[in-house]
């Protein structure tokens, strides 16, 4: 097998957990969702009851994807090729003229596939075809404050998935996304016309370190085990409420929104402030979730050197609406501005990877600075340009492809 395919077979769901959607996205009793675990088309619903399923959209009759929308409300969905219809559960409900199967066609044996397990930790779904996985609590481990952080970041609200998503395709390898996600010895290189930007619309706070390594700054990396990890860059910026705003970067038209917050609301206004910009973390959950600033980015390997990324912006429940629209706005910059840097780069190292003569790449980065510390849970901690979350996650694949196939 090749060894893209023995991925989509071990890594994505086969072995262990993966991220599929948020709650959100499935607002109402019988919402769904299409997408794709791994390469395997799969629908994501939600029941009359309000439990969520995962369902293979493969017809059990000849192999059709059954729901070609992206998403929608239905109780059952019928195959578009012969029509057999499928409850939202995936159970056989119906098939055109039956009596052509006989007597003993048992319509019990021909439901859709399940995603074998289907949990959402604090809104965050994830799948695993592995009924013998460890629980989606212990598999997150460490990572689970980090989320835990950026829920409570809400200040009681809630987070909320539901705008038309950022897509973007590009031709590289799933894998260098999540390389890049965890990489802070890059942004002052690939990102450098994006903090150009920033600086000419105003004092850039982000641009403190530029010139200088990142290695004397206060953001650091931490690797949070089975292939997880995080960018810490909030301690620049840690301080009363209000410190979050007052370092973001310059954004056009932040001032009006900053005095119609501050005129309404005039107790919390800090803190409705801090909302509106970014979170601060990139945090990497193995294999295919990147919570970057405010925003959900998902991976999705389309082929050995097809990917494609797709941003979810999010909103917070039971804020002031300008808090949202001011939160939209934070969200736009990076996947305009700063992705293309990064797809720029993996499209490149996908083509130097093409040189079968070179064999090997280096991601030692920290490996002998002796500059990392180890905390009792096992995290971690280093300086932000280490390259552990390579290693990391390197560590974690390995052990999955190593393994037998679930
Ligand atoms: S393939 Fe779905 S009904 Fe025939
Ligand atoms: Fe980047």
């Amino acid at each position: 097998m090749l060894i893209f395919e023995e991925e989509m077979v071990k890594v994505f769901g086969g072995r262990s957990w993966v991220y599929l959607a948020h709650e959100s996205q499935l607002p109402e009793p019988n919402s769904y969702l299409s997408l794709r675990m791994g390469r395997r088309p799969l629908l994501l619903t939600r029941d009359k009851h309000g439990a969520i399923h995962g369902i293979f959209n493969r017809c059990a009759h000849r192999g059709a994807t059954i729901c070609r929308d992206d998403s929608g409300v239905a109780r059952s969905f019928q195959c578009p090729y012969h029509g057999w219809t499928f409850r939202n559960t995936g159970e056989l409900v119906g098939v055109p003229w039956p009596q052509g199967y006989g007597p003993d066609f048992d319509k019990s044996q021909f439901g859709l596939r399940k995603v074998e397990r289907v949990k959402a930790y604090r809104g965050f779904i994830f799948g695993t075809l592995n009924g013998d996985a460890t629980s989606l609590e212990d598999w997150l481990g460490p990572a689970r404050d980090w989320l835990d952080y950026w829920i409570d970041r809400a200040c009681g609200g809630e987070v909320i998935v539901r705008s038309a998503a950022f897509r973007m395709g590009y031709r590289g390898n799933w894998k260098l996304a999540y390389d890049n996600a965890g990489d802070g010895y890059h942004p002052s290189f690939s990102h450098r016309s994006l903090l150009d930007m920033a600086s000419r619309m105003g004092e850039a706070k982000d641009m403190s370190y530029f010139g200088r390594t990142p290695d004397d700054g206060p953001m650091k990396t931490y690797s949070l085990g089975h292939g997880h990890s995080v960018i810490d860059q909030r301690p620049a910026y840690e301080g009363p409420p209000g410190s979050f705003w007052r370092n973001q970067r310059p954004q056009p038209g932040r001032e009006r929104f900053e005095e119609l917050i501050r005129s309404q609301y005039a107790d919390r206004a800090d803190a409705l402030l801090d909302l509106c910009v970014g979170a601060q973390i990139n945090l990497s959950i193995f294999p295919n979730l990147l919570i970057i600033g405010n925003q959900i980015q998902v991976i999705e390997p389309l082929g050995v050197d097809r990917t494609q990324l797709t941003w979810h912006a999010t909103t917070v429940r039971g804020v002031p609406d300008e808090v949202n629209t001011m939160r939209m706005r934070t969200q736009e910059d990076f996947p305009a501005f700063g992705e293309p840097d990064d797809q720029a780069n993996f499209e490149e190292v996908q083509r130097g990877l093409a040189v079968v003569e070179e064999e090997w790449i280096y991601m030692n980065r920290g490996l002998d600075a002796r500059w990392q510390t180890v905390g009792e849970d096992g995290v971690v901690k280093a300086p932000v340009t280490d390259e552990m979350h390579m290693r990391g996650y390197y560590a974690e694949w390995t052990s999955q492809m190593d393994g037998e196939d679930a």
